[in-house]
């Protein structure tokens, strides 16, 4: 997977060269490159921003450089969608980052300041996309965000590919608890199953916490599935534990 970001900071990015995401790019499995549109103003103070039009705070990235700047990632990724960070976006759920990971390549566009010219996304933009209902300072952490969780979608990314088929939102539920040596830490024990090392009771008791977890905290994601007559089963005996 090839990935260009538009940023004016590609310094912020340097995050990625640890952990998963630093092996991912060691591997090659994807190309992470960045355009700066500070690269592509042509007056001698390199400005990228300008005051907003009828006034107000705050300042919008201009749409010159910008425009340079896209065009040139386009011409070296041609087939790439173009892709701008903003909280204006559709909120990003695991189902999106799939489809995404499915793209042989992207182009990311982190905006700054109040927002880019509305020009350069009627003329440019392909998507929007957010990371949640909060405003950051820039797209760079958003990009980042995403940039992170395609990578894990990216086979050959993880140790253990199993390890995805565990993510949370993977199985359109929430992870069960996890847990490690000492067996018995800060007075509290391990759940007895895990200790027994019998397989089934230990997927069962992982599957009943994945239900009840998500029924406890995101019920909305447990009205859009169906469950099997075995995870109800599951869920209502964590519900009926839960009440006792
Ligand atoms: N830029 C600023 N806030 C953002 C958000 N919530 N998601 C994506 N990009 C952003």
């Amino acid at each position: 997977m090839k990935i260009i970001v538009i940023t004016l900071f590609p310094e912020i990015f340097n995050a990625l060269n640890s952990g998963i995401s630093g092996r991912a790019l060691k591997n090659n499995l994807l190309t992470l490159t960045f355009i700066n549109p500070r690269d592509f103003t042509h007056d001698p103070y390199h400005r990228v921003d300008d005051r907003p039009y009828g006034g107000g705070p705050g300042m919008v990235l201009k749409p010159e450089p910008l425009w340079e700047a896209i065009m040139a990632a386009k011409s070296q990724l041609p087939s790439a969608k173009v892709i701008y960070l903003s909280p204006q976006g559709k909120t990003l759920t695991q189902k999106h980052i799939q489809n995404g990971a499915s793209q042989k390549e992207i182009i990311l566009v982190a905006g700054r300041y109040e927002g880019i010219d509305e020009r350069i996304v009627t003329m440019l933009i392909d998507e929007e996309w957010s990371i949640g209902d909060y405003v950051l300072s820039g797209g760079e952490l958003a990009a980042m965000v995403v940039i992170d969780a395609l990578i894990r979608c990216l086979p050959g990314s993880l140790g253990d590919e199993a390890s995805r088929e565990q993510d949370s939102f993977t199985s359109g539920l929430l992870d069960y608890p996890h847990y490690t040596r000492p067996e018995i830490f800060a007075k509290m024990t391990v759940p007895e199953v895990l200790l027994r090392g019998n397989h089934q009771a230990i997927q069962r008791w992982r599957m009943k916490q994945s239900l009840g977890r998500t029924w406890l905290r995101r019920l909305d994601l447990l009205k859009q599935r169906l469950l099997s007559q075995e995870q109800q089963a599951l869920l209502d005996e964590f519900m009926q534990e839960y009440t006792e």
